[in-house]
């Protein structure tokens, strides 16, 4: 007899990062307290001005280098979750930092890509980069020069993997949403989605505070995801 797997997904933001000392968006101290999106998070601000939106990921990537920048429990306890839960489990992170896969998730859609890639805006030709991007950079496909780019996902630019998020969605058992305000789309519609097409599911969100989606899951644990996560995989079944 088969055992039948529980489909679990997961949705993360910068929030599940906090902890371990990568800023949120949001928040009080966050990035976009610093910066404003349309001069570091566009295709337009990288066209007008590629040395300060190199500055802007270069920083971050420095960042997330540091030793000190460690994965902490809600990471951790996730990647356990996914050995679970093996073939039925989806970890979708709208964060571009590398600490899932540190925590040992051996399989993390980056939907809003990864600080830890670069593509080059004329011939798409897309590499694993964990130094400085410069506009110095030549392409090693098409020789051009200063087309190069961090493969993170800009504001009006197509997150990644929806197809496979999608189909995912239609048969899961339990969507999880940690850390994230849940207030980009596509991301913060998966919940939307869910609930539309697949009652059957069991919605859970961890954050800090309520969200705006908040009243749309069954249980809503508030406070920080590096407590409220390992309680909620110790006693998951
Ligand atoms: N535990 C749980 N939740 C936390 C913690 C914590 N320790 N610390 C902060 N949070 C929550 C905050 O309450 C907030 O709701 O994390 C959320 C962070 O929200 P945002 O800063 O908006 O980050 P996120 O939701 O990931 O943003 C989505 O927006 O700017 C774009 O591309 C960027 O991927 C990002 C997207
Ligand atoms: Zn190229």
């Amino acid at each position: 007899m088969t055992l039948i797997q529980k489909k679990i997904f997961v949705l993360s933001g910068a929030g599940i990062s906090k902890e371990s000392g990568i800023k949120t968006f949001r928040e009080s101290d966050g990035l976009w307290e610093n910066y404003k999106v349309e001069d570091v998070c566009t295709p337009q601000a990288f066209l007008k001005n590629p040395e300060l939106v190199n500055k802007f990921y270069n920083d971050r990537k420095k960042q997330m280098n540091n030793p000190k920048i460690k994965p902490n429990n809600a990471h951790i306890f996730l990647s356990k979750l996914e050995k679970k839960f093996l073939n039925g489990f989806m970890l979708v992170t709208q964060n571009i930092d590398n600490l899932h896969e540190k925590a040992g998730s051996k399989k993390v859609y980056h939907m809003h890509g990864s600080l830890e890639k670069k593509f080059c805006m004329s011939c798409n030709y897309t590499s694993k980069f964990n130094k400085d991007i410069s506009t110095e950079q030549i392409c090693k496909k098409c020789n051009q020069k200063g087309k190069t780019r961090v493969d993170v996902v800009w504001f009006g630019e197509m997150p990644k993997y929806l197809d496979e998020i999608y189909n995912f969605l239609e048969k899961v058992d339990v969507f999880i949403s940690v850390g994230t305000s849940n207030l980009v789309y596509p991301a913060a519609g998966f919940i939307d989605y869910v609930k539309l097409r697949n009652n059957k599911a069991k919605l859970i969100e961890f954050n800090l505070e309520k969200t705006p989606k908040s009243a749309l899951f069954d249980r809503v644990y508030i406070g920080k995801a590096s407590t409220t996560i390992p309680k909620f995989v110790n006693s998951f079944k």
